[in-house]
Parts: C-alpha cells; sequence; structure tokens
C-alpha cells in the first residue's frame, strides 16, 4: 500500500482512471504519439483524510516554457482575485513596507492589483511563458519552483513577508512539505499563509470526478488541511467557502497562537464528518457513480453521432483529459474543440488527438450540442454564449450527471 505524503499513513485507493497523458500539455500534431503517460490513480489516507493521487508525475514534465494555462482566460476569476487582493490591501497589507508573495502566480492576474497599489511583492512560477507576460504586466517573478531553497533565497533578499497567497497551486506540488518549510522560513510571526484550492466537499458533493488529474496532486478539505498545517507547525485559523471553479475554499493559516481561530474551522471539520469525508465508503461510492457518469456520456455522444448531431467541445481544459481519455472519446465523437487561450490553438488535446479551435469558431456554424467541459465556468460561458441555446443549441454536461441544458 502506498503510504501517505504527508502522514505517512496507508492511503487506500478508491479510483483508477488508467493511462492518462500530462493534462495540460497539449501536443503538435506532429507530436502526437510520442506522449508521455502514467497512471492516474487516486487514494485517501486512512489517518490524516488526505486525498491524493497514487503516481506522482515529474513536475518538470507539467510546468515548463509551454505551459498554456492563463487564469486571465475567464472573466470571473480575474475579478475574483481583483476582489481579494483589494480585501489585502486593506487589511493585512496596511503596515510599513508590507511585502506579499504568490506562489504559482501564472500570467500574474493577482498581482497586477497589488502591484499598482505600489506594494512590494514577489511572484513565484516555473511556467516561463506565463511568467512573461506577468513581468510584461509589470508584476515582479521569480521564475523558479516555490519550494525550502529558493524561500530561504527570497526570505534572504525581500523578507519577511506578511502575505503568502497561493491559488490553486499548493494541491500541485507532491513535494508539500518543502512547501511548508519554505513557508517557516519566509512568512513574519503574524503573517499569513493564505491557500485557495478546488474543495474536496464540493468535489464529492457533486461528483465532479474530472477534478483528479495529474496536477492535482492533493484534493483538500478543511479536515485534511487543519491535519496538515499542525504537522508543519501551523495553525489553520480561517475558513471561507468560495464558489469559483465549481467550489473552492480559501484556508488562512497563521504560526500556532498568533489569530484567533474562527468558528468556521470547526464547523466546517464537523460538516465534513457528517458528509463522510473520513470514510472510505465515501469515495468508493463516488468512483462508482464516475463510472456511471462515464457510460452514460459515452451512451449520449454515440447516440448522437449515430442521428447524424453536430457535437463541439467547449473549454480544452486540463480536466477534460481525465474524462476524454477514460471514456475514449476522440474526434470520431467530438471533432474539435474550442478554447480563448491562444497557446491552445492548432494543438490537439492530450492523448485524446482532438484539435483545439478559437472560440470564434464555435458559431461557425453552431452544432446541435456542445460538450461543456470547462463546466466550472458554466455561468461565464452560457452567458457568453446565449445564442447558441437561442438557435436551438443545447449544452452537454456531466457533472453531477449527465444532462442537457
Ligand atoms: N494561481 C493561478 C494559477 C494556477 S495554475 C490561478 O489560481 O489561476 C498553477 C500554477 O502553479 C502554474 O502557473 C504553475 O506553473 C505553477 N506552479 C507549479 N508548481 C509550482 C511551484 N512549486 N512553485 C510555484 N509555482 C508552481
Ligand atoms: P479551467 O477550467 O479554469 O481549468 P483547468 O484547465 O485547470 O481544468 O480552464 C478553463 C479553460 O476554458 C481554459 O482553457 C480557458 C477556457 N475558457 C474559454 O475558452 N472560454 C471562457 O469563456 C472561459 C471562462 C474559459
Ligand atoms: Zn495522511
Amino acid at each position: 500500500m502506498v503510504q501517505c505524503r504527508i502522514c505517512g499513513g496507508p492511503v487506500e485507493e478508491f479510483i483508477d482512471f488508467g493511462r492518462q497523458p500530462v493534462s495540460d500539455s497539449l501536443v503538435t500534431p506532429e507530436a502526437a504519439g510520442s506522449e508521455f503517460f502514467f497512471r492516474l490513480a487516486a487514494g485517501v489516507c486512512t489517518e490524516c483524510t488526505m486525498v491524493q493521487l497514487i503516481e506522482e508525475v515529474p513536475r518538470e514534465k507539467m510546468f515548463h516554457e509551454d505551459y498554456p494555462y492563463r487564469s486571465a482566460g475567464s472573466v470571473v476569476m480575474r475579478e475574483h482575485f481583483e476582489k481579494y487582493s483589494n480585501q489585502l490591501l486593506g487589511s493585512e497589507l496596511t503596515g510599513d513596507a508590507p511585502f506579499v508573495v504568490e506562489i504559482g502566480s501564472n500570467d500574474g492576474t493577482m498581482l497586477k492589483t497589488i502591484g499598482r497599489a505600489g506594494v512590494r511583492h514577489l511572484g513565484v512560477d516555473p511556467s516561463a511563458q506565463v511568467a512573461e507576460f506577468a513581468k510584461e504586466q509589470g508584476v515582479r517573478v521569480r521564475t523558479d519552483f516555490f519550494q525550502e531553497a529558493s524561500a530561504r533565497e527570497i526570505a534572504e533578499a525581500d523578507g519577511p513577508a506578511d502575505v503568502i497567497f497561493s491559488a490553486n497551486t499548493v494541491s500541485h506540488i507532491a513535494y508539500i512539505g518543502s512547501v511548508f518549510r519554505g513557508v517557516d522560513a519566509l512568512l513574519g510571526p503574524d503573517g499569513i499563509f493564505v491557500i485557495e484550492d478546488r474543495y474536496l466537499g464540493s468535489i464529492i458533493a457533486q461528483n465532479a470526478f474530472d477534478q483528479i488529474y495529474d496536477e492535482h496532486f492533493y484534493l483538500f478539505s478543511v479536515t485534511s488541511v487543519q491535519a496538515m498545517a499542525r504537522r508543519y507547525g501551523f495553525e489553520l485559523a480561517d475558513v471561507q467557502p468560495l464558489s469559483v471553479h465549481g467550489g473552492s475554499m480559501r484556508y488562512t493559516i497563521a504560526r500556532p497562537g498568533r489569530r484567533t481561530v474562527s468558528a468556521a474551522v470547526t464547523e466546517h471539520v464537523e460538516h465534513e464528518r457528517e458528509a463522510g469525508l473520513a470514510r472510505t465508503e465515501t469515495y468508493h461510492r463516488f468512483a462508482e457513480h464516475a463510472r456511471d457518469s462515464c457510460r452514460d456520456l459515452v451512451r449520449l455522444l454515440t447516440e448522437l453521432r449515430e442521428q447524424g448531431r453536430s457535437v463541439v467541445g467547449y473549454g480544452a481544459t486540463a480536466k477534460s483529459a481525465t474524462v476524454l481519455n477514460h471514456c475514449g472519446i476522440g474526434p470520431d465523437l467530438v471533432p474539435f474543440i474550442c478554447d480563448n487561450t491562444p497557446a491552445k490553438h492548432g494543438r490537439l488535446a492530450p492523448g485524446a488527438h482532438i484539435p483545439v479551435r478559437p472560440s470564434e469558431e464555435f458559431s461557425r456554424p453552431y452544432p446541435d450540442y456542445a460538450l461543456l467541459l470547462a463546466w466550472n465556468h458554466a455561468e461565464e460561458i452560457m452567458a457568453k454564449e446565449r445564442e447558441f441555446r437561442a438557435a436551438g443549441g443545447k449544452w452537454i454536461l456531466y457533472v453531477p450527471d449527465v444532462h442537457l441544458v
């Protein structure tokens, strides 16, 4: 049995998606077929409850020069980060020469607001193209992996930090102990380490099985983050549910005793216990539900093809790699996927080899059905593409189960 990457306890495997490619590695047509594959399986630690992958993909295969994901691709995410930046500017960052570090600063969407307010900051991100883009926006970036060694250098040069912020990144880092040791070296005595991530409670409740993919090495809950913070010498002081990405959570971590622990922490831990997040049956049920969704989706797409209906994918997301590859959905069922990320255009979805085209092609002409692979942005996308439904088109969703909108 695999050992928990955090506490060393036994990890019980509950889902196996088989051979999967690197989710954000959209390939050029020439490179198709020579991709790296790994076994995508997840388990739950029966001691600390942390949900984690069984196999780790080497970080250089995921985060490199060509990493295409950009936070700014969603207006909702841009507004979300702008709002929290302003909140930090008015609360944690009012002292003398405050300093903020962001782990996984990507295209600079979060730090842009903080930089414009004249506050000292540093983004840390290993993916060179997105880091360059952030620099062009006036954001200060160190193109590097955040870990103990780089954090010590940052602490030496610029520290201590008042706030270390990280959205949708800490869960991507299997070697998380090194991150916490880095935070320990860099964070001021009263500073806060704020983590935002997809929330396990929402993933289970919505059967959002495609949130399991290579980059999401961990799926966090309040219970598991509290145990993790303690193990590394910190304290989970507050949690706040967020609606983004289909249900997320903001975890505020501090040095023990430095902040009042809010009632929300204990309330969520209790709620998670009631929701069965500490019981392995919950995860086995989830896996069964995931298999049902995959079967129903393939059945629907096959029927539509037999009826001669056109189907297009919407959103060449990383999470869609799990669905497309596990279900064996290729260009025969979904001829192309529309996406607004320039770096994804002209490439093929990894493993499934479905071509990715600019969003403008969605209406030329509208298909009969659109498979919403970016279902976590459903509201934003459906509002933007309202003419599709007005023209008689239907959205296919597979979360929480396969249905048409
Ligand atoms: N924070 C942004 C981007 C999330 S994508 C948002 O929420 O939208 C994850 C980012 O983490 C990528 O840009 C990737 O390059 C970066 N990343 C991966 N491992 C990292 C590490 N060890 N340190 C810092 N950034 C890392
Ligand atoms: P997202 O679901 O945020 O993440 P992940 O890749 O981690 O699963 O990715 C959203 C994708 O959808 C991204 O490639 C951009 C694309 N997108 C559009 O094409 N149009 C839109 O209006 C939005 C919001 C996203
Ligand atoms: Zn554990």
